[in-house]
């Protein structure tokens, strides 16, 4: 049996162990947390910091593969263990490229896909230099996630909140739809890609709000996400799930906004709604099975479980009956024993025939499970 390990141990691994149990491998994860979503799903549990070299190297040593499910790991550490042998997804030369926003930004200029066009600022005193760039978004080169790690910067009145670091500033997109596209490459360098999903955020936690599958988009519009997706990602040069986040804007023009180069959150609707999940896919390119079919079965809506506002404790789960009781809803909890207002909990995937269905029925469970504190 394939040893392979994960690196981090949220709900992104948590799923993958799901997954990994119908196939031949014996699983290790390395985590900080021992009560992280994967600890208990996986065979072996390692403790230790995703970020150090030496944890990462002493993990890795004498697996066959590696897997992610964060960006924030020791490259070097992963690169001196492909050198030695371990196969690693994705490729650390890849990994480098994508986890820093500076490099990435690089790599689609430099490669001319079209992303929305920025400057770099290493100060927040360079950033005042670009008063006539804005609107625009700062982000983060290092670090950030899930939202944090970047501030949008309308005026000049605004430029306090420029980050301190090295960062990306970004002309501010009009955006229409945010589409999520997921590429699968197997180790020949075979290719499938899912449907592209939609995206609608919450505009104050900026967060996903809920998620359509397949995207409403014409068919001209597709075509030119799968394109410039398959560029992006083909460029890498790497096996592995690849996640591209993409922005149509109001004219009509599909833009890059980023890449990940593993499972992702995106891809979670993949579960029920898709032949073979962005997770099993994973399993076979690992292991060196023919790629899955990435049809869909059904569309499908995904709808975020975040912690309610005001609750900071052990977490309650209120209102499963009552979504399960309606049709082709599934509920993904992971397993996290403390919630916080706005933590992602989990997720409800629900399948149907079309859009304003799917649409009503997202909403009314987002009324209708909530997670709160134990009383
Ligand atoms: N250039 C831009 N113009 C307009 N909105 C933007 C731009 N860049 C980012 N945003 C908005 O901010 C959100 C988060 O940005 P981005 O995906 O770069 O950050 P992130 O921290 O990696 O987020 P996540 O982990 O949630 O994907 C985007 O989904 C989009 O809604
Ligand atoms: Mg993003």
């Amino acid at each position: 049996m394939l040893k392979v390990g994960i690196l981090g141990g949220g709900q992104l691994g948590r799923m993958l162990l799901q997954s990994a149990a119908n196939y031949p491998v014996e699983t290790f994860v390395l985590e900080n947390d021992e009560n992280c979503p994967s600890a208990h799903l996986c065979h072996h549990f390692t403790r230790g910091d995703i970020r150090k070299f030496d944890d990462v190297y002493r993990f890795g040593k004498g697996l066959d593969a590696i897997a992610i499910e964060i960006e924030s790991v020791n490259e070097q550490a992963l690169e001196k263990l492909e050198e030695e042998g371990v196969a690693v997804y994705p490729r650390p030369a890849a990994l480098r490229i994508i986890k820093n926003k500076i490099a990435q930004k690089e790599y689609y200029r430099e490669r001319n896909i079209p992303s929305p066009d920025f400057v770099i600022t290493r100060s927040p005193d360079e950033v005042k230099q670009y008063a006539s760039f804005l609107p625009a978004v700062h982000k983060l080169a290092e670090g950030g996630y899930d939202g944090r790690g970047v501030q949008v910067i309308r005026s000049e009145k605004e430029l306090s909140k420029a980050f301190p670091a090295p960062s990306v500033l970004e002309k501010m997109v009009d955006i229409y739809k945010e589409i999520a596209q997921i590429v699968a490459i197997d180790q020949q360098g075979g290719i499938t890609l899912y449907p592209p999903v939609e995206m609608v955020f919450d505009q104050e936690l900026n967060l996903l709000d809920y998620q359509l599958s397949p995207a409403d988009i014409t068919d001209d519009i597709k075509a030119r996400v799968e394109a410039i997706s398959l560029d992006a990602v083909k460029g890498l040069q790497s096996a592995g799930i690849f996640a591209v986040e993409l922005f149509l804007d109001r004219k009509q023009n599909v833009y890059v906004n980023e890449m990940a180069p593993r499972v992702h959150n995106s891809g979670h609707h993949t579960i029920e709604g898709n032949y073979s999940s962005q997770f099993d896919m994973l399993w076979r390119i690992i292991l060196g099975y023919p790629l899955g079919n990435t049809a869909e079965i059904l569309p499908a809506a995904l709808v975020n479980l975040l912690g309610e506002p005001g609750h900071n404790g052990d977490a309650d789960y209120q209102g499963l009956p009552e979504a399960l009781q309606r049709g082709n809803v599934f509920i993904h909890l992971y397993g996290k024993r403390q919630t916080k207002p706005g933590r992602k909990m989990g997720h409800a995937t629900i399948l149907g025939e079309n859009k304003e269905t799917l649409i009503n029925e997202a909403h009314a469970l987002k009324q209708i499970i909530k997670i709160r504190t134990k009383k």
